[in-house]
């Protein structure tokens, strides 16, 4: 913490006003892939890795952002009465949302000088935007006392994400990202916002996640596209079924009624119905202490989003196919929105080094460039820290 506070000093000058830090993980979800916004539940643990931010009170108005990811771009400022989007505000976009959402109605009193901080990769699907949605809107909440609850504030972030950035992800990331508890997966039912925590520390294994390096964005069409394919299906079967969402049905409901839809509407919605099959049991698998026969669920969900919801790509097949084959590998498939970003692993302690070895070198021979490891642990959600506590 000492070299951010130093950072931050050298940055915004001496003051007399006190330093506050605040934190928000990244998440990587283990199972319930593109069905959070089909209503489905999800298995999402939060990371160790995420964003830090470290603010002080101004005299004027003014919302002076920097970040230490971006240093050429230097201080954004901007002015709390008046908050919109500017493209050139750039990453600055996703706090500055935040606080024209959280704004309460008389305005803010003063303005903040914030000093932002991650090390969550960027460009990797672990919800980099999610977690500094999330630090700043624990950070305004704490510093103006506006006294909203989490799941507010999760709300909140995922309307910028979806209004003022304009990319219409699910609930899935900023929940996990709000909602994260040490050494703990969070089982969420997309549809109530119901949830629960179910132990998530692997002794004998580690969690793996392995990083394409290929680039996606997730306003990219494609993510829209899926989402609206759904929402057209979910029409068509609710001639026939009295569902609110596609994650509603079984198994058995989508075989009988699946002739109303098109083809490519059936591999679709037969993905969102698997899966979300596959993660109800997969808690269950996981609550017995079955770790192999949540690794064989976490296959058949790479297998269902590659083959029927086609977000895979041969940069994840081919991480998970060398991953399927290594020897002390539990499990492993891709996670998040897909198209690159990372896959997400179960290995076996002894074998954690030979997995990152092999896996690598196969995945460099097939694609050309090379692929970058990360152990992970379970970690807790958005915060306020204090350097000892940190
Ligand atoms: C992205 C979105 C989430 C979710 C996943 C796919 O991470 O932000 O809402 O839809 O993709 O499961």
């Amino acid at each position: 913490m000492e070299e951010r506070t130093a950072q931050f000093i050298e940055i915004f000058g001496e003051s007399r006003e006190q330093l506050r830090s605040f934190f928000a993980p990244g998440r990587v979800n283990m199972i319930g892939e593109h069905i959070d916004y089909n209503g489905g539940h999800v298995l999402p643990v939060a990371l160790e890795i995420g964003t830090y931010a470290i603010t002080r009170k101004r005299s004027d108005k003014k919302l002076k952002l920097y970040s230490s990811n971006f240093p050429d771009i230097g201080i954004i400022e901007t002015n709390l009465e008046d908050l919109s989007f500017k493209k050139d505000q750039d990453w600055a976009n996703f706090p500055i949302g935040v606080f024209k959402y959280m704004e309460a109605e008389n305005g803010y009193e003063h303005g903040l000088d914030i000093f932002f901080e991650g090390n969550i990769p960027n460009g990797a699907g672990l919800s980099s935007s999610a977690s500094i949605e999330l630090v700043t809107a624990v950070l305004v909440n704490e510093i103006y006392q506006f006294g909203a609850s989490m799941l507010d504030l999760v709300k909140l972030s995922q309307n910028v994400e979806n209004q003022f950035i304009g990319v219409n992800c699910g609930i899935m990331d900023q929940f996990a990202v709000g909602f994260g508890k040490q050494g703990n997966a969070i089982l969420l039912d997309c549809e109530t916002l119901e949830y629960r925590y179910t132990p998530f520390e692997l002794t004998d294994s580690a969690i793996v996640i392995a990083n394409t390096n290929k680039k996606r964005g997730l306003a990219d069409s494609a993510y829209n596209e899926r989402r609206s394919t759904c929402e057209a299906a979910l029409e068509k079967l609710q001639q026939e079924l009295p569902i609110s969402n596609l994650a509603d049905m079984s198994p058995e409901q989508f075989e009988e009624h699946k002739g109303l839809l098109s083809e490519e509407e059936v591999k679709r919605v037969r993905h969102v119905v698997t899966e979300n099959h596959r993660t109800v049991k997969a808690i269950e698998i996981l609550e017995q202490g079955n770790l192999d026969a949540f690794g064989e669920l976490m296959k058949a969900s790479h297998l269902s989003l590659r083959d029927d919801y086609e977000v895979s790509g041969k940069e994840l097949d081919a991480l998970a196919e060398a991953a399927w084959d290594q020897e002390g590998t539990v499990g492993a498939r891709m996670t998040g929105a897909g198209f690159g970003g990372c896959t997400v692993n179960i290995v076996k302690n002894e074998h954690v080094d030979a997995f990152i070895e092999q896996v690598g070198k196969k995945y460099k021979d097939k694609i050309g460039y090379e692929a970058t490891f990360y152990i992970v642990n379970a970690g807790g959600g958005a915060r306020e820290i204090t350097a000892s506590k940190e």
